[in-house]
């Protein structure tokens, strides 16, 4: 037989989703005139903007001829999608950002899952806690970790709490790492960080030799002025920190599939003889490897997101959920629960009531509402006595599960 990778039998238990998914399926299959409403795992529930399915279709009507047709693309995305990247989502930022350094992908899920591969075995990795689970379980099956002990922490990670008491904000560790996951708007606690913290973090990466891997896929989410949407935003960023974009949650692209990558030509590591090796350089080996391409009809899609319709209708569509968050955030506040997030992201986390655990609340939310969120500890040991709730349903389910919810713990 062949040997397997042991790290993946280090995985405490399955993914997230899918275990909630699981869950949820048995209680539904005790309960069959159960209405079920779902505000566990991000998924967006608006149809795709017109004008976006209108670039798609077009797209895949010049694929019906023979001038049009469109076979392998340039792996690293079409000219056009990366040169609108550059444009409109960093220079009118004011942030230079060649498109040769943006990569499309298939999602911000594989990339941040993905980039770990650049860097060597030993590399000491700093992970928030609570935090989106693929940045750790891809670390832990790579090898970089020991086994888990009873709090699902694992050995040889650096974790960064994130509490009430530091506003969900991790702060630099005090020893070297080579690498540190960030990701604002925070999936799942909701928390942004400002300029002063981004900077901190920035210096970290300096002083350190540190590469900062920054998930920005929430960034249309934020509604104050004065938040940066991209890292990159901060001085010195551009040669220490990697980002991770995404059209999911915003143009609807969560069953679509694109997002991108910024590997800014600047940002380098060590290889094994002291050399400094471009970071750019390997990820445009790793992924014209393993990746052939977003397919042309869903790059032309990513592209409308761009055109002055196209981007009234995202906003519109994150308006939307953006309401949701707000009307969850007043209404749990109004039942006297302890509430964050929900400003500038599409989650809200709160504290769960009746001194119950995250997975107790999962439960009891489930049975005695009928409502599925997600609960805190899933996300790190940090998240207990946590919980999630998205921000991404329709208003009136949105509404209903609110108003059960106040009739099951008001
Ligand atoms: C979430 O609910 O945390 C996200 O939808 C997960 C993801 O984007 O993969």
């Amino acid at each position: 037989m062949a040997r397997i990778n042991d790290n993946y039998l280090k995985l405490s238990a399955g993914y997230l989703f899918p275990e909630i998914a699981r869950r949820v399926r048995t209680f539904q299959q005790a309960h069959p005139d159960a209405q079920i409403i779902r505000l566990g795992i991000g998924d967006v529930v608006l149809p795709l903007p017109a004008s976006i399915c209108d670039a798609m279709n077009a797209a895949v009507d010049e694929l019906r001829t023979e001038a049009g047709f469109h076979g392998y693309g340039p792996e690293q995305g079409y000219e056009f999608l990366r040169s609108a990247i550059a444009e409109h989502d960093f220079a009118s930022r004011g942030v230079t950002i060649d498109p040769d350094e943006i990569f499309v992908s298939d999602g911000s899920k594989c990339d941040s899952g993905n980039v770990q591969e650049l860097f060597a075995v030993d590399a000491r990795v700093a992970i928030p806690d609570p935090v989106y689970p693929v940045y750790l379980d891809t670390n832990v099956m790579a090898g970089r970790t020991g086994s888990a002990d009873q709090n699902g922490r694992y050995a040889g990670i650096v974790y960064l709490p994130c509490t009430a008491q530091n506003g969900f904000l991790p702060a630099p560790p005090d020893e070297k790492v080579d690498l540190v996951y960030l990701c604002f708007p925070n999936n799942p606690t909701g928390a942004v960080a400002r300029r002063e913290d981004l900077a901190r973090w920035v210096a970290y990466a300096h002083r350190y030799d540190a590469v900062l891997l920054f998930d920005a896929a929430y960034e249309a989410f934020i509604t104050e002025s004065d938040i940066p949407h991209s890292i990159y935003e901060i001085d010195g960023a551009k040669d220490v920190a990697i980002e991770f974009r995404s059209y999911s949650k915003t143009a609807g692209f969560t069953g679509t599939r694109c997002a991108y990558m910024v590997v800014p030509k600047s940002v380098g590591g060590i290889a094994a003889d002291g050399s400094r090796v471009d970071l750019h350089r390997l990820w445009t080996r790793r992924h014209t490897t393993k990746f052939n391409g977003v397919s042309y009809p869903v790059q032309r899609a990513a592209a409308a997101t761009y055109a002055p319709h196209g981007r009234d209708e995202v906003r519109a569509h994150v308006d939307y959920y953006m309401g949701n968050a707000a009307l969850i955030r007043r209404s749990l506040a109004s039942l006297g629960l302890e509430v964050h997030g929900g400003v500038n992201a599409p989650y809200v986390w709160v504290r769960t009531p009746e001194g119950l655990g995250s997975w107790e609340f999962f439960d009891a939310l489930l049975t005695r509402a009928h409502v599925v969120g997600t609960p805190g500890a899933g996300f790190g040991a940090c998240g207990e006595g946590y919980f999630r709730l998205s921000a991404f349903g329709k208003r009136d389910n949105v509404e209903e599960a609110l108003e059960r919810i106040r009739r099951a713990f008001g």
